[in-house]
C-alpha cells in the first residue's frame, strides 16, 4: 500500500512551486475564497469557531476570516515557503496559527469547529484516505463542520502536474469517511489566472457521529 508520492517528495514539489512559482501563476490562485466563505455561512461558522484549513498554502482565506473577526484560525501547509507568504500579509497575528506538516502525519493536539480544505483532498490516492480520515476525526469537534472542494468529475485530471481524483457530491461525502452528513454542495466553474476552467465540486458537511 506504497503512497504514489511519497512524503518527502510530495514536501519538494509544493516547496519547489511556492519558491519558483509567484502566486498568480499558480492555477490555483484566487483573490477571494467566495465558495468557501458561502459555505461556511451556510453551515453557521461564525467568528467564535476555531477553523483549520489543511493544505490552506497562501490562501487568502485566513485574511478573509481575520477580517470577518475570526479569533482561532489555524493554516497547515507540507510547504514552508506558503506559510510564509500568510506571514507576509498578516504579519505575527495573534489570530493566526501556522503549522507546518505533512496532513497525512498531522497529529493534532487540539480539536478545531471547523475543517477547511481547498484542492488537497483530490491529491490523494484511495490508499491515502483512510490517513485523511484519522486525521479529520482527531482534528475535529464532535458535531464539527467541513468544507471540501475538489476537481469535479468533468475537471482536470491533473493539478500542479499532479494527478487527482475528481469527484461529486456523493464521492466526496464518502471520502470523508462514515458519519458525515451533507448540508449543502455546489459546483463552482474556478478560472484559473490565464482563463483556464476548472470545474470545482463542493460540499458542506457536518459529522454527526
Ligand atoms: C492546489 S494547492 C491549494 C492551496 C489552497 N488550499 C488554496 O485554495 O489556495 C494544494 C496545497 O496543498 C498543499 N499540500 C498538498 N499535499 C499536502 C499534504 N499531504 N499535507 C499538507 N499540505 C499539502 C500544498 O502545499 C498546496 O499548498
Amino acid at each position: 500500500m506504497a503512497p504514489a508520492v511519497t512524503p518527502e517528495a510530495r514536501a519538494a514539489h509544493w516547496r519547489s512551486v511556492y519558491t519558483t512559482r509567484p502566486p498568480t501563476s499558480r492555477s490555483w490562485y484566487q483573490a477571494e475564497p467566495r465558495v468557501s466563505l458561502a459555505l461556511l455561512d451556510t453551515l453557521g461558522v461564525g467568528p467564535q469557531t476555531a477553523v483549520l484549513d489543511v493544505g490552506g498554502g497562501a490562501s487568502f482565506l485566513a485574511d478573509r476570516l481575520v477580517a470577518r473577526g475570526f479569533r482561532d484560525v489555524t493554516v497547515l501547509d507540507v510547504a514552508e515557503e506558503a506559510l510564509a507568504e500568510v506571514a507576509g500579509r498578516l504579519g505575527r497575528d495573534p489570530r493566526v496559527t501556522l503549522l507546518c506538516s505533512d496532513l497525512l502525519a498531522f497529529a493534532p493536539t487540539r480539536r478545531y469547529g471547523c475543517w477547511h480544505d481547498r484542492a488537497v483532498l483530490h491529491f490523494l490516492t484511495e490508499d491515502e484516505l483512510p490517513a485523511y480520515q484519522a486525521v479529520l476525526r482527531r482534528a475535529l469537534e464532535p458535531g464539527g463542520a467541513v468544507v471540501v472542494g475538489a476537481f469535479a468529475p468533468d475537471g482536470p485530471e491533473q493539478c500542479s502536474g499532479l494527478p487527482v481524483r475528481r469527484y461529486d457530491p456523493p464521492g466526496l461525502l464518502a471520502a470523508l469517511g462514515p458519519g458525515f452528513e451533507a448540508v449543502a454542495s455546489e459546483r463552482e466553474e474556478h478560472l484559473t489566472p490565464t482563463g483556464a476552467l476548472q470545474p470545482f465540486t463542493w460540499l458542506a458537511a457536518r459529522w454527526t457521529g
